[in-house]
């Protein structure tokens, strides 16, 4: 089996690099990403000489570059993790969002109708569904939930998710959806709350809380997601869209204070700044569907995911002391200065 594997350099997409490149001996991956500023090649160091890896420098947008790709791999399935993923860039700036986010998923399903293609895979996200108010802790999201963005963000993978079904209406292609809660864990890059929380209370830098910090995210570690993602390429039916979470939902207030309690650190290092434009308010996933159907249940509790993850960032600060002291810096403080 050939596996196309875009945004691989990424957060989640390096995860499943790792995941499956050691659960699958026998297939072949294929990581494709552009290596923009959340791309680094340092998550792949321990995959990159294996002979079942191979990398291509490459923009899911570059028609051209894609093709190519296609040409020389074969491959027989595509799963799209490539993307912008930043909420707070996407309101400054969204152009390249539906670049990226849109564009690039067409041309990405556009070399699968004319190579032929086993499988393609979107993996998409819960902010697609828009959010759910605070006072309502009977609803959540399930895959009928209408779609209703807020951020442009949102909307450019909501975008991508609609032009996924036309595909498949209209051209057969056999694609699936996945639509995720938050992930955390490893590789995670330092500008989302987990990490960048993490990163400025081992630095005794004040933590950024948007607001009064009583939004509340839905998190899964990662390697729950990669497991999701396996099941539904292998014995997902083609045309669904699957919702992955494990009912793990916190504040992001508790969230930060969980984290400065694990690293002894004063929750006096919080500072509440300048809540974001069009704030979502609560995510919070049903994933009945995917756990009958497929059997998926996540694995690790966010008590054990977030010790795991601290540990990994105390273990790994090279990766990323390394982004944080480079290009990101700027970003940061466009973000942040005078909030
Ligand atoms: P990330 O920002 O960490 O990684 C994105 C990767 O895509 C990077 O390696 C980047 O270089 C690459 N990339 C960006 N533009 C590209 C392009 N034009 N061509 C090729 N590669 C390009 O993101 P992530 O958090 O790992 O998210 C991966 C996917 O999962 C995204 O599609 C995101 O919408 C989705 N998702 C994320 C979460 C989350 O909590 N992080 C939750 C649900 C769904
Ligand atoms: P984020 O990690 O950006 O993920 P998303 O917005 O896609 O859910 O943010 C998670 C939550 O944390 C969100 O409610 C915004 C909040 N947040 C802060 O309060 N401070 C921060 O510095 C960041 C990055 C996020």
């Amino acid at each position: 089996m050939k596996i196309v594997v875009t945004g691989g350099a990424g957060f989640i997409g390096g995860n499943f690099v790792h995941y499956m490149i050691n659960k699958y001996k026998d297939y072949k991956i294929i990581c494709v990403d552009a290596l923009t500023y959340a791309g680094n090649m340092e998550t792949l160091d321990s995959v990159k000489d294996n002979p079942n890896f191979s990398f291509y420098k490459t923009d899911i947008a570059d028609r051209k570059a894609v093709y190519e790709m296609f040409e020389k791999e074969t491959p027989d399935i595509i799963v799209n993790f490539a993307a912008e993923s930043h909420v707070d860039r996407s309101i400054e700036n969204s152009e390249i969002f539906l670049k990226t986010n849109v564009m690039g998923t067409q041309v990405l399903m556009d070399a699968c109708r004319k190579y032929g293609i086993k499988r393609y895979h979107q993996v998409s996200t819960d902010e697609v569904y828009g959010d759910l108010p605070l006072d309502r802790q009977d609803l959540f999201f399930t895959e009928k939930t209408p779609l209703h963005t807020s951020s442009p963000y949102s909307a450019s993978k909501a975008s991508a998710d609609l032009l996924v079904g036309a595909y498949y209406r209209t051209y057969n292609l056999p694609v699936t959806i996945s639509r995720c809660s938050n992930n955390y864990g490893p590789y995670h890059f330092p500008e989302k709350l987990i990490p960048l929380m993490i990163a400025n209370a081992l630095n005794d830098k004040k933590l950024p809380v948007y607001g009064k910090g009583k939004n509340v995210r839905d998190w899964l570690y990662v390697e729950d997601h990669c497991s999701a993602i396996d099941l539904i390429i292998h014995k997902g039916k083609v045309g669904e869209v699957y919702n992955v979470g494990g009912h793990n939902e916190r504040t992001n207030l508790e969230v930060v204070k969980t984290i400065l309690h694990e690293l002894g650190k004063s929750e006096e290092l919080i500072k509440y700044v300048t809540d974001r434009k069009g704030h979502d308010m609560r995510y919070a996933i049903d994933p009945a569907k995917i756990h009958n159907e497929l059997g998926w249940l996540p694995t690790i509790t966010f008590d054990k995911g977030i010790k795991n993850t601290i540990r990994w960032y105390l273990d790994n600060k090279a990766w990323w002391e390394n982004i944080i002291s480079g290009e990101y810096k700027n970003c940061y403080e466009k973000i942040y200065t005078n909030r």
